[in-house]
């Protein structure tokens, strides 16, 4: 079975839904799903799962927030398939700064996907760009599981 471990950080809880629409569309595949809530100790170990699915919002002037950084700096390594959500908001500087977290995030990782990007609420028009996004991340995993045996 595919394992997939969730990380997601929110404030206010746009990224938190986003991460929990991702999460009910892969149990639906029969993925086996961790969620973690960025911040809290301790943390999964990556190791022990297919993939990563890692979301943050983005903070003041395109910028990755403390709490993720703090995150990416206590895995201390780059897990091989991390793919990469955010929610952002466009008043905070436009198309150039929405989500730039996700972008630095997945680009960090070498993500294999473009990272997901949400306007605030997923809920509405966007809720397809999420399920669509989360297929593209079911059928990578299962190529990627296919291929590896543990
Ligand atoms: C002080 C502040 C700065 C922000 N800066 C950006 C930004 O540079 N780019 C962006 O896309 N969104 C920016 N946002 C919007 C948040 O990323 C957006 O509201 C996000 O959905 C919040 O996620 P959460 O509800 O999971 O906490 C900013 C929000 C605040 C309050």
């Amino acid at each position: 079975m595919v394992r997939v471990l969730i990380c997601y950080a929110s404030y206010s809880g746009n990224t938190e839904e986003t991460a929990k629409m991702i999460q009910t569309r892969l149990d639906m595949e029969g993925f086996e799903t961790e969620m973690y809530r960025i911040g809290k100790a301790p943390i999964p170990d990556p190791s022990m799962f297919h993939a990563v699915v890692l979301g943050s919002f983005t903070w003041g002037k395109g910028s990755t927030p403390g709490i993720v950084k703090d995150f990416v700096y206590e895995l201390g390594w780059k897990p091989p398939n991390v793919y990469v959500f955010g929610t952002g908001d466009t008043q905070f500087g436009g198309d150039e700064l929405f989500c730039k977290a996700a972008d630095k995030l997945a680009k960090f990782y070498r993500s294999p996907l473009d990272p997901l990007k949400i306007e605030q609420s997923p809920r509405g028009s966007q809720e397809n760009n999420v399920n669509n996004w989360t297929e593209g991340v079911i059928k990578h995993c299962l190529n990627f599981y296919k291929k590896q045996r543990f």
